[in-house]
């Protein structure tokens, strides 16, 4: 008797700690459990609301920590939609004073000066795509004497579409980066184009004005024009301006496609008549590139850094599979006609991904391969929010999640059609003064750093860590010019912006 007893407590108190995550998907119930495990388990990785710690941020960003400065934005927006779907608000004050401690006062458009050695349009972008949908889920509204969701993503568009950011190479289109002096300022490539396409067609459904619609069709466009995507509707990453964005580097991210795919729903969902005609038939050709792209054999695979003997993804990359189920299952309730094919292929994807959360320190961690039905031993924030993005959304299929709201049907947020203010409040870009030439000192300093930074790379190829990393298959070349597109170490930066 007593054996038996002390045998069931050992095994009542083993699962708990141990336990593989286990989920029925055709289960409503079962799906909010793991996400409510999978949000947990994420959250452990953010560290922001700890004393002396920076609320908003993930660790980082490099050499600091892993993780760069867009990618907290990316988390609060997987929260946000973690809350759209389960309906649990435990994380809302935590998600709240995140988003609003990273806007930067005084304009409030997420350009912080402590983060412009790694803001590009798209790392801005990031944390304006959380903003607006907070908008359009009706989260929680800040207090009053706070930017609001609705103001914050306006902002964030308009320093995007002003005329600054708006140069003549390669015939319009948004670089990488926003300050000239950050290394990708010489890129024009598809994660910034489609975020600001994005955020145009998002803005045009909640308010009602054409002015954020025209700029979506001009972005869609320039980009088709460009060739960034193809006829085929494969999205590739960028290309420079020094070539007149002929240079297009052909590495295809899951993101990529999946931040065009849902714009062009949020489009075909506005439109009427020849228009819809269109966007229809763009939407439908894209969604059906994206499967039979990343979802050949059911689960999705990174394919430009997910390869079948080792994984060359960079932190960044980790987290794109998460960006693609979310964005697909909006996509699906946007715009109807898609739902059936995508929601079937996010089901197949996610009954892989699960698979993959048996490993780590309470042996629910989940792994980034989703192809094993195993634990592959590679755990971060990003594959916790991506397999957390699988099992969550799929919840479509089970409740009443309602769409995207409107100013016009229940949308409560505030707006604010001037937001934004200065689009490049850069030091390096103003006029020739002693501060500057202190800067100059600095950029000194800082090439020299970069000139070291090569030298440790060259020795030891451990130096890369931009988004775009082509992989192996990109030749020498390519791969060297890679790490001008890294990221320049923040406390050097962080000088520039200080003064
Ligand atoms: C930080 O947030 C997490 C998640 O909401 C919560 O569990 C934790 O208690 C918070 N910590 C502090 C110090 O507020
Ligand atoms: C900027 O960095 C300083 C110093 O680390 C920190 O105190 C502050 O909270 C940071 N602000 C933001 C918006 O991250
Ligand atoms: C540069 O590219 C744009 C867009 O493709 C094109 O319209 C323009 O003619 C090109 N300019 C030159 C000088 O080739
Ligand atoms: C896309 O896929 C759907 C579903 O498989 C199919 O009905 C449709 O004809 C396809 N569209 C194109 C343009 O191939
Ligand atoms: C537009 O989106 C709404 C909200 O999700 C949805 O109810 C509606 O069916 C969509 N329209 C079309 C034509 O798919
Ligand atoms: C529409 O948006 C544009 C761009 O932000 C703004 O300038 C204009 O005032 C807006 N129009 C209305 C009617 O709100």
């Amino acid at each position: 008797m007593l054996v038996l007893a002390a045998i069931t407590l050992l095994l009542a108190g083993l699962p708990a700690v141990w336990a593989a995550l286990l989920v029925d998907l055709d289960s409503a119930s079962s799906l909010k459990t793991a996400s409510r495990q999978l949000a947990y388990d994420l959250m452990t990785y953010y560290k922001g609301n700890q004393s002396g710690q920076t609320p908003g941020i993930l660790p980082g960003p490099p050499p600091v920590g892993e993780y760069y400065w867009w990618e907290g934005g990316a988390l609060w927006g997987t929260m946000i939609e973690y809350w759209m779907y389960t309906g649990d608000a435990s994380y809302v004050p935590v998600t709240t004073e995140a988003m609003l401690f990273q806007t930067g006062a005084p304009q409030h458009a997420y350009m912080p000066p402590n983060w412009t050695a790694s803001l590009g349009n798209d790392d801005q972008g990031f944390w304006g795509m959380s903003a607006m949908l907070a908008a359009e889920v009706n989260y929680p509204n800040p207090p009053a004497d706070q930017p609001q969701w609705l103001e914050l993503a306006q902002a964030v568009f308009n320093t995007q579409a002003s005329p600054e950011r708006h140069d003549t190479t390669c015939g319009g289109g948004l670089r990488w980066q926003i300050p000239l002096a950050n290394i990708g300022y010489d890129y024009k490539n598809s994660i910034a184009n489609g975020i600001f396409f994005n955020l145009g067609a998002r803005l045009a459904r909640y308010t009602g004005n054409s002015t954020y619609s025209d700029w979506a069709v001009k972005t869609w466009d320039w980009v088709a024009g460009v060739g960034l995507m193809d006829k085929d509707m494969n999205v590739y990453d960028g290309a420079h301006v020094t070539d007149n964005c002929t240079d297009i580097q052909k590495a295809q991210f899951s993101y990529n496609a999946a931040v065009f795919m849902q714009g062009a729903a949020f489009m075909y969902n506005i439109t009427t008549g020849a228009e819809r005609k269109q966007w229809h038939d763009r939407l439908d050709r894209l969604v059906n590139r994206t499967i039979e792209h990343f979802f050949e054999t059911g689960p999705i695979i990174e394919l430009a850094c997910e390869r079948p003997d080792k994984i060359l993804c960079k932190t960044d990359m980790l987290s794109f599979k998460g960006y693609a189920h979310r964005w697909m299952a909006s996509t699906a309730q946007l715009a109807a006609f898609t739902r059936p094919t995508i929601m079937a292929t996010l089901k197949r994807s996610a009954a892989m991904a699960v698979k993959s959360c048996a490993g780590g320190h309470n042996g629910r961690q989940c792994g980034f391969r989703w192809t094993t039905g195993g634990y592959d031993g590679q755990t971060g924030a990003g594959e916790e929010m991506s397999a957390l993005a699988a099992v969550m959304t799929l919840l479509l299929e089970h409740e009443s999640i309602r769409g995207p709201v409107t100013h016009k049907d229940g949308g409560t947020s505030k707006g604010d059609p001037d937001a934004g203010g200065d689009p490049n409040p850069f030091p390096v870009a103003k006029p020739m003064t002693t501060g500057d030439r202190v800067g100059a000192w600095i950029l000194t300093v800082l090439v020299l750093g970069l000139f070291m930074s090569l030298l440790v790379w060259i020795s030891t190829e451990a130096g890369e860590n931009g988004r775009t990393a082509y992989g192996s298959a990109v030749p020498a070349p390519a791969r060297k010019r890679n790490l001008f597109k890294g990221r320049i170490p923040a406390v050097v930066v962080s000088q520039f912006s200080g003064k």
